[in-house]
């Protein structure tokens, strides 16, 4: 065996020589890696006897990209696609042995070797795109000449990888390995190779599958269309598309040439800087600097979830859909009947699109028990309680469930807004409770603030990050304050929409500029999607806001026909002359004549405030760092990736710039728009988050 550096091995068993990678954790494309990956293809050249080279990583898995680190830096040789040329170009075969994922520029790898076999379990993918990128080592170019256009579009549109047996069906692969034997599987298959002359096979060389597609436009047409909605704001789909078309309408050496420029473009321009940034600050999330990896954290093996309306239904299904049996008590028996229905309709439709097959849907439903007493939760690991946001109901529910839990069961409230540690003062052991808040819808939505409140334990910290990964969630540690991380900042947001248009914008004005931004939809929209009454009471209402009377007229959003807008019968949203009117005769009650409101000052009002707050929770060390706001905000209120989240964001801005904007407000509507002091002290100092 030759070390060729600290990642690369070459070894020669007869005639079959291996370039083994080792570069831990998951063997990304470094410098070195590369290095040794050329020096190892030299060596293979050179060999005299080596009729065939098995190209196959160590540890937990092949190549999963390139490495991401590298991106902001500048470039050293040998670059990728050099390195690529020359395992196209070696005189013998390569066949890349696959375990794990071949990821991105991995699979790029794979692509330029001339054989390709894996292990069952191996998956295989091109996510540039969720790094605002397109593949740019010959993904683009290599993988429509294996697989035709089509399907080459649907992998790098999605991002998603796919499985071996699939990629098997799809020609991607000749051959399945045995599990955990697949240096012997592809050394038989390199050994079959020799014995019938089989030549390098250049998939550059290839052209029949993108021939069907040349002459068809159309193709590319209706794939466009079919992704434009997905992908409003983002800049790299459009120039995967044109990429994929270029393999069929150019010569490779040229194709390759635009796919790369294209790729350099886009890794140079703001939203991949910003799609990479949340990358890491995903995996830095899960990192609490006084937990560490090590804490074992408690096992969790069932759960109770107390409340069986949207929010309560929709927590039971992370933990069903884990595998993980759930008890949900609900005092009413119809609430409890109709909690399980639409638990089970929800199931259903996903069997009916295809997600999930009946046999899952019944597995599902077998896991969950439903009770009218808290006595059932006298055997559970965890319990969530998501009951009404009521300090006093919370407090009797928790005193309660103090008697029943058994020792060491974790107590969660999803408390959205409310005071965690008073919440865990109505128990004996506040040490085991903590807050779960999770995102409406919540079987769906990726964010958990894990609210880790005075006396809650590290060991329930641990263990509820641990959960969080379990149910495919993104957890986020977030100190107690009204509101958190997320709802503290959109309350900022709410605050100026609600000015914004007693000055003179309507609803559809601001919703417009927050849609432009990149949100999913606009302040308003929102509320008439949740309901404009939640917190609202007819006894108590007297018309003092917009919203009160919006509500007091039954308009109380999407539900009621109509709320900030009009809706027809399919829920299409249309501006409301009634409700211009009432906004009209609003600000001219409270003195306010209206104003035009440039779409600059609308963006910057909402935007702004949520910066700051972000501030004041940093500095208060309710959010471990700038980052993990970020996070919050991408996942749980539909922030556009491609702009980082709002600390990114105001970073990209200048922090020194959007202090002297909220100065700007301050002096002519006041203190809402006073710098923080952390942000104020960057500003002037010129540092940042
Ligand atoms: N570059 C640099 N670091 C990487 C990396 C990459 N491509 N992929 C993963 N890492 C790091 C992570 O940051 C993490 O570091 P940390 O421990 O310090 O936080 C560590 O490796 C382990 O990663 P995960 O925590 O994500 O481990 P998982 O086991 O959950 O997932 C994975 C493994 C599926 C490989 C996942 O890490 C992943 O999806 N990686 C990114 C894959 C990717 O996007 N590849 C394309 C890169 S762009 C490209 O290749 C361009 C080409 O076309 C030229």
């Amino acid at each position: 065996m030759i070390s060729i550096n600290p990642t690369a091995a070459f070894m020669v068993d007869g005639d079959i020589a291996t370039i083994m990678l080792d570069s831990p954790p998951v063997n990304a494309l470094s410098a070195e890696v590369r290095a040794g990956l050329k020096r190892g293809v030299e060596l293979a050249s050179d060999v005299q006897g080596v009729k065939a080279v098995v190209l196959i990583c160590a540890g937990r898995t092949f190549i999963a990209g390139a490495d991401i680190s590298e991106f902001g830096k500048p470039p050293t040789a040998p670059l990728l696609p050099s390195v690529l040329d020359a395992i196209e170009n070696l005189g013998k075969p390569v066949i890349a042995a696959v375990h794990g994922s071949a990821l991105g520029g991995g699979f790029e790898v794979a692509l330029a070797a001339h054989y390709r076999i894996a292990a069952p379990s191996a998956k295989f993918g091109l996510p540039e795109i969720k790094l605002g990128l397109i593949p740019g080592a010959g993904g683009t170019q290599r993988l429509p000449r294996l697989i035709g256009a089509q399907k080459a579009l649907e992998l790098i549109l999605s991002g998603d990888p796919v499985g071996a047996p699939e990629a098997k069906e799809w020609g991607i692969l000749d051959e399945l390995a045995e599990e955990g034997s697949l240096h012997e599987s592809a050394k038989a298959f390199a050994r079959k190779l020799i014995d019938r002359g089989a030549p390098p096979r250049r998939l550059r060389d290839v052209s029949e599958k993108i021939d069907a597609a040349r002459g068809k436009p159309e193709i590319f047409e209706t794939i466009r269309k079919a992704y434009a909605r997905k992908f409003r704001g983002f800049e790299a789909w459009e120039r995967a598309i044109a990429s994929v078309k270029n393999a069929v309408d150019l010569p490779f050496d040229e194709g390759i040439a635009r796919e790369r420029e294209m790729f350099e473009s886009l890794k140079a321009g703001n939203q991949s800087k910003a799609q990479r940034y949340v990358f890491f600050s995903e995996r830095q999330a899960a990192k609490i600097p006084d937990i560490g990896g090590a804490e074992p954290g408690r096992s969790i093996g069932s759960v109770g979830v107390i409340g069986a309306g949207t929010m309560g239904g929709g927590i039971a299904m992370n933990f069903l859909n884990a595998g993980i049996p759930v008890t949900i008590v609900d005092a009413s028996s119809d609430a409890l009947g109709r909690g399980l229905q639409t638990i089970r309709r929800n199931y259903e439709n996903s069997a009916r699109k295809g997600r999930l097959t009946f046999a899952d849907v019944e597995a599902r439903m077998s896991r969950l028990t439903a009770a009218l007493d808290y006595s059932a939760f006298s055997d559970q690991d965890l319990i969530v309680e998501a009951a009404f946001e009521d300090m006093a109901l919370k407090k009797d529910i928790f005193a309660r469930l103090d008697v029943i839990a058994k020792p060491g069961a974790i107590l969660a409230t999803n408390t959205s807004y409310l005071d965690v540690d008073q919440i865990a003062a109505a128990t004996k052991r506040p040490e085991d409770v903590v807050g779960l808040h999770f995102f409406s819808p919540a079987n769906v939505m990726r964010l958990l603030e894990i609210v880790r409140a005075a006396k809650t334990s590290k060991t329930v910290v641990a263990t509820a990050m641990q959960l969080a990964l379990r149910i495919g969630k993104i957890g986020v540690v977030v100190g107690v304050c009204h509101g958190f991380v997320g709802n503290r900042m959109l309350a900022a947001r709410q605050r100026e929409a609600m000015k914004l248009i007693v000055e003179g914008a309507m609803p559809w004005d601001v919703d417009r500029v927050l849609v432009d931004f990149g949100f999913p939809m606009g302040p308003f929209a929102m509320s008439d999607l949740a309901g404009l009454d939640i917190g609202w009471s007819r006894s108590t209402s007297t018309r003092s806001t917009i919203r009160e009377i919006l509500c007091e007229e039954g308009r109380r959003g999407q539900k009621t026909g109509a709320g900030y807008y009009d809706y027809d019968e399919a829920r299409n949203a249309r501006p409301s002359m009634f409700v211009e009117e009432v906004v009209r005769e609003f600000s001219k009650n409270k003195g306010v004549a209206p104003r035009a409101i440039s779409d600059e000052e609308i963006l910057e009002r909402c935007i702004f405030p949520m910066i700051n707050e972000g501030a004041k929770i940093l500095d208060e060390g309710k959010a471990l760092r700038a980052s993990d706001i970020d996070v919050v905000w991408i996942n749980g209120y539909g922030w556009p990736v491609y702009r980082g989240g709002p600390m990114f964001y105001g970073a990209s801005l200048g922090l020194e710039n959007v202090v002297v904007r909220l100065e700007t407000f301050q002096a002519v509507l006041g203190d809402d728009f006073k710098p923080s002091p952390l942000l104020a002290r960057m500003a002037r100092q010129g540092t940042s988050w």
